[in-house]
């Protein structure tokens, strides 16, 4: 740091400069982010001061998580559901197996999770700091986990079975409802990774044939991010327990704090997450995430359909808005396009070219996108 401060002018061109070099959202296609809603802005900027981590000094902001969780609990098919605003489907999980690892007294060591392959990252951060083994599990040919080997993967040493609805790569779905039966069968703490596809399977035509949250019994906390497909704003994440218990087994003393005690993994945290969730929730209604939603499954189509017709094979057929496409050489032509400023992304198994659909990749942006990728193919 400077010995003398800055003048202000000096800094705000600083800081416009630097916001002009970031990518505009219209030309990213690998990322589950996308512009918030604008109501989420402006809750986001006028509750930035207030800080969550010492809620009794905050009883507004404090009301407003309450109320987000309630309405997050309805979506999930749990009204009553337990839980807090996180910083999004990173601390959710830790925070998630954390209570499973509280939950079950396992010899140190010995404690191992069963998840599948397609799992995210965020469970191996878990894993290091929990001091657990991860145990994955195959997938199908659908890239759903295999039930079958998940059961075989359990011993008495295991504190918990995980899901995912809407794997990251290629958002595909696991059979929850057969893991659900698994997990109360073997007694064993089950949360479902929804980080994405919370906010996206409710709203889909045929929503119904995908159980994916509490309306399957044996789920038992379930993460789902406002701040990707929920339009609200970076970091809100959500995580949800279906009984206040598992919530509890988080607590620690903060005795200089008004509340005495606290669950969340951050200490200080943003009330403006709450403020803005809380916000675009009730302004856009079920209604109004149903009309995003099947915009971005038209856009996901059109693209698929785009792709087709150049005689590309998808990885998957989409199930929710995720575009794979199989390419022999899915690196060099990620490389080729980011070369012409779009970003993409790949996956391994199997290897694909991998586009998210979010609703900043508008009917125009696909359009631009095929012209050009029809340049390199
Ligand atoms: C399925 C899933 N879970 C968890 C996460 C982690 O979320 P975050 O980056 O908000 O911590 C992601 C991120 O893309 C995800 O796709």
């Amino acid at each position: 740091m400077r010995e003398h401060g800055v003048d202000e002018t000096v800094i705000l061109k600083e800081l416009e400069d630097a916001a002009q070099r970031n990518v505009p959202y219209a030309r990213v296609l690998s990322s589950m982010c996308t512009t918030p809603h604008p109501i989420a802005l402006k809750a986001h900027r006028e509750f930035i001061v207030s800080n969550l981590g010492d809620p009794k000094l905050f009883p507004g902001t404090a009301s407003l998580e309450h109320a987000c969780i309630g309405m997050l609990g309805e979506l999930l098919h749990l009204p009553l559901a337990a839980g807090y605003i996180t910083t999004g489907g990173t601390e959710s999980n830790i925070q998630a197996l954390r209570s499973a690892r509280q939950l079950k007294k396992v010899d140190p060591g010995k404690a191992n999770i069963v998840l599948p392959e397609s799992a995210h990252y965020s469970f191996d951060k878990a894993a290091q700091m929990l001091g657990v083994t991860l145990r994955r599990a195959p997938l199908d040919d659908e890239l759903k986990v295999d039930v079958d080997a998940m059961a075989g993967l359990i011993d008495r040493n295991t504190i918990a079975l995980v899901a995912i609805a809407g794997t990251t790569e290629f958002g595909q779905v696991d059979s929850i409802p057969a893991i659900g039966k698994l997990a109360l069968d073997e007694d064993i703490f089950f949360h479902v990774d929804a980080a994405f596809g919370g906010f996206v399977i409710p709203f889909l035509k045929d929503s119904s044939k995908l159980k994916f949250d509490f309306e399957v019994p044996g789920v038992m906390s379930v993460a789902i991010d406002p701040h990707k497909m929920g339009m609200s704003t970076i970091p809100s994440g959500g995580l949800l327990y279906r009984d206040e218990r598992f919530m509890k087994l988080l607590e620690i003393n903060a005795q200089y704090l008004t509340s005495q005690v606290q669950s969340s993994l951050a200490g200080t945290r943003s009330g403006a997450s709450a403020a803005a969730t809380y916000a675009v929730m009730r302004h856009l209604g079920m209604d109004g995430y149903r009309k995003i939603v099947s915009t971005c499954m038209d856009n996901t189509l059109l693209l698929r359909d785009s792709l087709l017709d150049m005689g590309l094979e998808l990885a998957l057929e989409p199930v929710m808005n995720i575009v794979t496409t199989k390419l022999p050489d899915a690196e060099a032509t990620r490389k080729k396009l980011c070369d012409m400023g779009w970003f993409v992304s790949t996956t391994s198994r199997p290897e694909a070219l991998r586009m998210v659909v979010m609703p900043h990749v508008t009917r125009t942006v696909v359009d631009s996108f095929v012209t050009d990728i029809k340049k390199i193919l």
